[in-house]
């Protein structure tokens, strides 16, 4: 029996902070021994949203790709490539466009808001999660590894699925969400981490610039002071040290007795921080040296991805009568 297949997904938004990397990289790192796992940067996706600023796209790519394999996306093992190269998703979606009902789409949870807040009401924005259904189906892929706010469209996908078998003949398995619970981790001013915060903190950060973002983070707003009591739980400077510090539940009797003083307790997370991710960093910097090699390895997935496709698309295209 071969590997069971996982198809993940993520946007080319650039270099990863540290809530992309606990929140699903560490996760598909591990879980690379176990399945055959497809990473597609989906650039097409982020076109749904982004069809002006195409400037520093590659850039963008290239960026997430290092952090991928320095964070230990082994290529031998994973196929990383770029969701454009593989035509076979566009012919997918394309297919399924015919079969799927435009209020299947309009019901996506988030698809009204977020089209209204991005002021959005493009043919493409509405088809995002059909083409991401195409993603997916056209590796036949057995799971989908994503975080909740995924779930409505993993539920798409599997009725796409369902109904195009009905149509024309089984030809698609309904994949499984491989949930990741994993809590969103707080960024700097104890907001949810995110890029468009600006409270992010990098991989690609420098320890240097690490300790700088931690003695600007928030803390418990009713500690002004060493001496004064503090409330871990809601201080973001805890929520990390939840992560990054061994042993973090002894940081909890001296920070609420005022005993420990948010600078000194700042200093530990930055020394442990940076210590967990410095081979990690290490390695993205050898890979900035050397783009030719992560181009090479998003060529050579793209290729092994064409591969896994292309009998997917030709058995749909024979249960569609399309083949010649
Ligand atoms: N919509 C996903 C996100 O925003 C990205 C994505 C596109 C994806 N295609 C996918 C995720 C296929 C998993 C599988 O995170």
């Amino acid at each position: 029996m071969g590997k069971k297949v996982i198809l993940s997904g993520m946007q080319p938004t650039g270099q990863l902070h540290l809530g992309n990397y606990e929140g699903a990289l560490k996760n598909w790192v591990s879980l690379q021994n176990d399945y055959e796992m497809y990473c597609c940067i989906v650039d097409w996706h982020a076109l749904t949203s982004d069809f002006e600023d195409i400037g520093r796209m590659k850039e963008r790519i290239i960026q997430m790709a290092i952090d991928y394999l320095a964070a230990g996306l082994d290529p031998e093992k994973s196929v990383i490539f770029v969701q454009s190269e593989v035509k076979a998703h566009a012919e997918l979606h394309l297919l399924f466009s015919m079969i799927t009902p435009i209020s299947w789409l309009e019901r996506v949870p988030s698809y009204k808001d977020k089209a209204k807040e991005l002021g959005l009401d493009s043919y493409g924005f509405l088809g995002y999660p059909l083409l991401q259904a195409a993603d997916i189906l056209v590796y036949k892929a057995d799971a989908v590894p994503v975080g909740q706010d995924q779930l409505p469209h993993i539920e798409l996908t599997r009725e796409v699925a369902r109904r195009f078998n009905h149509l024309y003949g089984e030809v698609f398995p309904e994949p499984e969400a491989l949930l990741t619970k994993f809590p969103a981790l707080p960024g700097t001013d104890g907001r949810k981490m995110s890029k468009s915060y600006d409270n992010d903190i990098r991989i690609a950060d420098s320890e240097d610039e690490t300790a700088a973002k931690i003695k600007k983070m928030f803390t418990d707003p009713q500690k002004l002071r060493k001496g004064d009591p503090g409330r871990p739980e809601i201080c973001p400077v805890y929520g990390l040290h939840q992560i990054y510090t061994e042993g973090h539940e002894d940081i909890l009797e001296p920070c609420r007795t005022g005993k420990l003083g948010c600078v000194e307790d700042k200093k530990r997370l930055i020394e442990n921080l940076n210590e967990t991710l410095r081979p990690i960093r290490q390695k993205r910097i050898e890979l900035e040296k050397d783009h030719d090699f992560v181009i090479d390895v998003l060529k050579d997935g793209a290729s092994r991805a064409i591969q896994r496709t292309t009998p997917v698309i030709e058995e749909v295209r024979k249960a569609m009568n399309l083949a010649w």
